[in-house]
Order: structure tokens, then C-alpha cells, then sequence
């Protein structure tokens, strides 16, 4: 039986993995934190090997900022497979703690690769690096030879990241490989970023539940994808011949407002946009009510336009494609949300 070390097992990607690991027959070890409360929602379906009766489910309490811990637990538990998913992943919250988010997500990324080199070097290494390392980048679509331009202290994090795996990966011939992975979203997905944060509250307004939307930048676009496609590229890239590094994404580009627009449609509502900028609004075109406001506390000091991918490498070496796109990711989370707020009703 393969055994499998997830750190950020009880994040969004973490659960899609744990799910795909244990259906395949892997006993997957995760490192979660210390919480006051319990943070493990996403994953605890899956404790006590409900997936698959030959999987496995083992939590270990741990950080990425205890080098001690982190050292400890990979003696122990000795994976053939380790998935470095834990981080500060929340862009805009990073420029208020750029050393908090610098700590885990770069030297927390050392204090692993280094680890995995002491006490299983023979490990396969996955890496969750992303489409915010090409920043306000000089080309469209970005590929795996696109210059890298990181705009935010969470992406200049993720740069030492991408970087340590490669030297880790040329000095002591480890098998780490980059996911740079663009958006991607699901029911499961944190909910102060922009798509859930749409999809909850939209849900809500057409409960009754809540009135208006506020929101930050609406031009911003991103290549929003499904999680579970994107967990299976994670997979695929620790099961090759050699490691690489790979871009995963859709290839499509939608903007905030088409994301906003779109989820509206889904419970009936029609919206009319009027105004510029942060007067902008959106109106229910039967009801006449505002139901999209823009809020300045949710612009960025510094944003990326426009981010979209080129996954013609990944189609070719790993043979992966994407199965879901925007419109059926769209209904995807709407129609969970919804479902979710029936059941407060
Ligand atoms: P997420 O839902 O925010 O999950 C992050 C995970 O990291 C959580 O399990 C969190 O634990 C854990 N974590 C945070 N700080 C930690 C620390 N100091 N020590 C140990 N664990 C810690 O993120 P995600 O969307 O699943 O993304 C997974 C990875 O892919 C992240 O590295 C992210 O930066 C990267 N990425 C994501 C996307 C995307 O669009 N989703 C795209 C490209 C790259 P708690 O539950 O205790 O907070
Ligand atoms: N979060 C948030 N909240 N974003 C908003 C809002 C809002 O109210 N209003 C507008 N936006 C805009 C942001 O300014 C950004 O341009 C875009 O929506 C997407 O924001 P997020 O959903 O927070 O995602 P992100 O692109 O910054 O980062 C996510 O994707 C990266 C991959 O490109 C995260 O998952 C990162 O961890 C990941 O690396």
C-alpha cells in the first residue's frame, strides 16, 4: 500500500486529495494544526477509511513554521508520496502579514524539502505553486517558459517555494515537481475568496437571507477550474518517469462580474450594472433592488488584471484535461450554496 503525507489536508485541495488518495487504495497521513475549534470539516467524512475500506486516514497535529515537528514526522512516517498544499493562501490578506505569510509559505516549503531529503529522499515531492508566481505577466496565456513577476508578498513567497524545489530537485536529485496551478474553485472552497464568497451570498439574497453583495475589484479576471480535475493533475505529476513542472488550467477567462452575473442567473435574477468604478452597481432588474454594491475594503493594494493558462504540456506529458469549465463550475457551487441555505431555512 502507497503511503501518501498531505500538509493542508484540511484545506479545500487537501480534502479533494485525501478523497482521490483513498479511493485509490493509499493510507494518506495529514498535518493539521492546533485550533481553538475544530477546522477539520472538509476532511472528517473521510476519517475512519468511509471511502474505501482498504484506505486510510491518519492525522498528525503539526505546523509548517515547527521545523522540530516537521522533521519528527516525516521520520515516522516515511511517505513514498508528499503533498506540500499547507499556506497563507489568501492573496489579499497577505499584504497585511507578509512575514506570517513569508514563514510558511517559503521557509515552511524549506523546512519540508529538507526533511523529506534527510529521512526519505526517495519520496516524490509535489509543490502548490501557482498562476500568482506570472503576477502582472508580459504575456497571454502563461505557460511553464512565461517569466515570472509576482506582485504580492504571498506570490514572492511562493517564488522562494517554486525555486527550493528545483534546487532540491537539481542538487540532491529529489523527485519534486511545480503544480502552477491558476483558480481553481468548488463547493468546499474557502469562503472569503471572490468565487464562494459569490455563490454564498448570492444564494442567501435569493433566500431572503441577506441583501446586497459587496464587493471588491469586478474587472479582475481569472481561469477558474474545478478543484477535483486539479487534485488529479497533482496525482498524475508524482506518477511520471521523471519530475517537471507543470501549468494547470482551463484556458478560458471570465471577469468577477460575468462570475457575479452568472450566479445570479442561477436563482432567477437579471442583473442590470449602472455606474463606474466604485459607484458601480448591480441591480435586480425585476425586484429594482441593489443587490451588488462595491465595498473599497476589498480592493488590493496591488491586483493581477488577468491571469489565464496554457496547459498543452500537462494535456501532452500527463494526459490530463480539465473537465469542467466555467459555466458548469458556476452551477456547481450555486447549486450547493443553495442547497445549503435550504437546509438553515
Ligand atoms: P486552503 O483551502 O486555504 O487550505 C490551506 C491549508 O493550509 C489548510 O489546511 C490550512 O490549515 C493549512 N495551513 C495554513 N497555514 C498552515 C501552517 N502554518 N501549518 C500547517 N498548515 C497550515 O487552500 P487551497 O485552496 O486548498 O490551496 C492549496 C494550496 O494550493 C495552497 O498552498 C495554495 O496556496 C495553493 N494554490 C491554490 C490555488 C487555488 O486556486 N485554490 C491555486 C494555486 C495554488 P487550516 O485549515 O488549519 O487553516
Ligand atoms: N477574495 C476576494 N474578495 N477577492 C475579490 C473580491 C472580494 O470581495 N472582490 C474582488 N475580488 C478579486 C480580487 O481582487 C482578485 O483579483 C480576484 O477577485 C480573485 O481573488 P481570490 O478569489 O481571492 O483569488 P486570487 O486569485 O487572489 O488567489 C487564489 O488563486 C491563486 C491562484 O491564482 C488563491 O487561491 C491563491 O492561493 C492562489 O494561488
Amino acid at each position: 500500500m502507497k503511503r501518501a503525507l498531505i500538509t493542508g489536508i484540511s484545506g479545500q485541495d487537501g480534502s479533494y486529495l485525501t478523497e482521490l488518495l483513498l479511493a485509490k487504495g493509499y493510507e494518506v497521513h495529514g498535518i493539521v494544526r492546533r485550533t481553538s475549534s475544530f477546522s477539520r470539516g472538509r476532511i472528517d467524512p473521510f476519517y475512519g477509511a468511509k471511502v474505501d475500506p482498504s484506505g486510510k486516514l491518519v492525522l498528525h497535529y503539526g505546523d509548517m513554521g515547527d521545523e522540530k515537528n516537521l522533521r519528527k514526522l516525516l521520520e515516522k512516517v516515511r511517505p513514498d508520496e508528499v503533498y506540500n498544499l499547507a499556506s497563507q493562501s489568501h492573496v489579499g490578506i497577505s499584504f497585511e502579514m507578509p512575514e506570517y505569510s513569508t514563514d510558511v509559505n517559503a521557509l515552511g516549503t524549506l523546512r519540508l524539502l529538507d526533511a523529506i531529503n534527510d529521512y526519505c529522499p526517495e519520496a516524490r515531492c509535489y509543490q502548490a505553486s501557482t498562476s500568482e508566481l506570472f503576477g502582472s505577466a508580459d504575456e497571454s496565456p502563461q505557460t511553464e517558459q512565461t517569466r515570472f513577476r509576482p506582485n504580492s508578498p504571498y506570490a514572492v513567497a511562493k517564488l522562494y517555494a517554486y525555486w527550493m524545489t528545483v534546487n532540491y530537485r537539481q542538487t540532491y536529485g529529489m523527485y519534486a515537481c511545480n503544480g502552477i496551478l491558476f483558480n481553481h474553485e468548488s463547493p468546499r472552497r474557502g469562503e472569503n475568496f471572490v468565487t464562494r464568497k459569490i455563490t454564498q451570498t448570492v444564494a442567501r439574497i435569493a433566500a431572503g437571507e441577506a441583501d446586497c453583495l459587496y464587493i471588491g475589484n469586478m474587472d479582475a479576471q481569472r481561469d477558474w477550474g474545478y478543484a477535483p480535475d486539479f487534485v488529479r493533475a497533482m496525482w498524475l505529476m508524482l506518477q511520471q518517469e521523471k519530475a517537471d513542472d507543470y501549468v494547470i488550467a482551463t484556458g478560458e477567462l471570465h471577469s468577477v462580474r460575468e462570475f457575479i452575473a452568472k450566479s445570479c442567473a442561477y436563482v432567477g435574477m437579471r442583473i442590470e450594472w449602472s455606474g463606474e468604478g466604485m459607484t458601480e452597481c448591480g441591480i435586480d432588474a425585476s425586484s429594482g433592488k441593489t443587490v451588488v454594491q462595491v465595498d473599497p475594503k476589498y480592493y488590493r493594494p496591488i491586483d493581477i488584471d488577468s491571469v489565464l493558462g496554457d496547459a498543452t504540456k500537462a494535456e501532452r506529458e500527463l494526459g490530463w484535461k480539465p473537465e469542467v469549465k466555467f459555466d458548469q463550475l458556476v452551477e456547481i457551487m450555486m447549486e450547493a450554496d443553495v442547497a445549503a441555505t435550504q437546509k438553515v431555512q
